[in-house]
């Protein structure tokens, strides 16, 4: 079916056109200022998928921002699947260190062997997979090679942790009846090396406030007498972990199932580089958890991270304050069968416990989500990797993702579907960072593969029943 390549061939300049449409609008969730340009990317995504040729097209309300719907049911005999995704964005900044501006979307690096990648935020993460998704459909649905029924969910508040979407589900469960979830939001281990992600970790994630005096003093006249909650905070963020990497949060470890010495191995297979990962990052060593590998680290363990800390004066030039407050926004990521909000409950305790009196400590909870383990001995793993094979030219390697997809856990207890992570960014593509880019040729093969999805897919579940 070399037709698909046609198309990508031939419409190249359209689809890239379109994709920056997309990538123009600042769609961050986080941030209440960018809040009607949140409701016209739905809108946006919306107008697409009705080109496409998507039925039923609309704007579903879930309490938040919308969820963006459309269906095409084909045969009610045939497997159908829910191609989920998000069309929110994380914040840009620090947008002093975008080489062109975040939502100004450019394309740069193009080679003669390259043809090159597209720098915009969300350009992988997610908005660039999820034009995959609307791109292939339009070429099914044109083209009469759409075995499968398709439903759409596509949201807006996954990167502030899909808060509404739980009684959303709930809600909508007849109207997302399906066989599977199709999400492109994870990477490829490098686009000659194609990976299926099998698991995602969890999160916890808490905000901390530490308050000594009742008022910012001068460092001079009180300090070495006030205790500094500044100094206090970092005390005590140092504690949770021990020398050798690991959480000292009593309990913590206590529901993290160890993988077999043979499952190790088995992921172990996907190819890494560790000299070159740290010459990526600049790095002049690597640090983690005794005993496990930097893969390992990095997939399979949980962690504890501060993702951002605040107190005192931060502006131009020096003030000699000692600061009133501290504050901390940590995160934890965590491992099949760690509750988030056991964990939250576990740190918020040790937290106070490890406060020394003469400061007062709050912990607020933020969002969570449940770790996920896909199963490979699916009609849908197999369709993906068959997929990936015949459009990659080399079967992929299943590999354990860091990253948390919030609602993916949810898919299952709520709705009782599996999904199946077969993402097409890079580790390098810069998500959440300056610069976030998406390759052409990540986005091209992507459309390429998703229609060999469907048909392997369709022809598995026909096999199988
Ligand atoms: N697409 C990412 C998650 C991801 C990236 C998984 C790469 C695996 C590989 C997603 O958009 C994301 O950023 N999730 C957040 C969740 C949070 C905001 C609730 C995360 O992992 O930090
Ligand atoms: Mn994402
Ligand atoms: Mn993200």
């Amino acid at each position: 079916m070399s037709d698909i390549k046609n198309f990508i061939a031939s419409q190249k300049e359209a689809l890239l056109e379109e994709l920056k449409q997309w990538l123009r609008v600042p769609s961050v969730s986080a941030d209440p200022r960018y809040k009607e340009d949140v409701v016209r990317m739905a809108e946006v995504v919306a107008e697409s998928l009705r080109k496409a040729g998507a039925d039923q097209v609309a704007l579903l309300p879930t309490g938040g921002f919308p969820v963006v719907y459309g269906e095409k049911i084909v045969d009610p005999t045939a497997p159908t699947v829910i191609v989920y995704g998000h069309y929110d964005v994380q914040p840009p900044d620090p947008l002093e260190l975008w080489k062109s501006p975040p939502f100004e979307p450019e394309v740069r690096d193009v080679s003669p062997g390259f043809s090159g990648n597209i720098y915009a935020r969300g350009a992988a993460d997610d908005k660039g997979q999820v034009f995959i998704h609307v791109k292939a459909f339009e070429w099914m649905v044109r083209h009469n090679a759409l075995p499968c029924n398709v439903k759409f969910m596509i949201e807006g508040e996954e990167e502030v942790g899909s808060s509404h979407l739980a009684s959303f589900l709930q809600e909508n469960k007849e109207r997302y009846r399906g066989d599977v979830f199709l999400i492109s939001d994870t990477s490829l281990l490098a686009n000659d090396v194609p990976s299926i992600t099998v698991g995602l970790r969890g999160l916890a994630y808490l905000e901390v406030e530490v308050t000594g005096p009742n008022i910012d003093l001068h460092s001079g006249v009180y300090g070495g007498a006030v205790p500094n909650p500044a100094n206090v905070l970092c005390r005590m963020i140092a504690s949770l972990h021990d020398e050798r990497g690991r959480i000292s949060i009593p309990g913590f470890y206590d529901d993290v199932v160890e993988l077999s010495s043979e499952e190790r191995r088995f992921l172990a297979e996907a190819p890494f580089d560790e000299k070159k990962y740290m010459e990526e990052l600049d790095l002049a060593g690597l640090w983690g958890e005794e005993g496990y590998s930097t893969p390992e680290r990095a997939s399979i363990r949980p962690t504890l991270d501060v993702n951002g800390i605040w107190s005192g004066y931060t502006g131009e030039g020096a003030k000699t304050v000692l600061p009133a407050k501290a504050f901390a926004k940590i995160s934890m990521r965590l491992v099949p069968h760690q509750d988030p909000d056991k964990i939250s409950a576990l740190f918020a305790r040790h937290f106070q416990e490890i406060a020394p009196p003469y400061v007062k400590v709050k912990v607020r909870p933020h969002h969570g989500g449940w770790p996920v383990v896909v199963p490979m001995d699916t009609p849908e793993y197999k369709a993906a990797e068959r997929a990936m094979e015949e459009t990659f030219g080399r079967r992929p390697v299943p590999v354990r993702g860091g990253g948390s997809i919030p609602i993916v856990a949810l898919f299952e207890k709520v709705l009782g579907l599996k999904s199946v992570l077969m993402g097409f960014g890079l580790d390098s593509d810069a998500i959440h960072s300056p610069n976030e880019k998406f390759g052409i040729f990540n986005l091209l093969k992507g459309i390429e593969t998703v229609p060999a999805f469907y048909r392997y897919y369709a022809e598995l579940k026909k096999g199988k029943s």
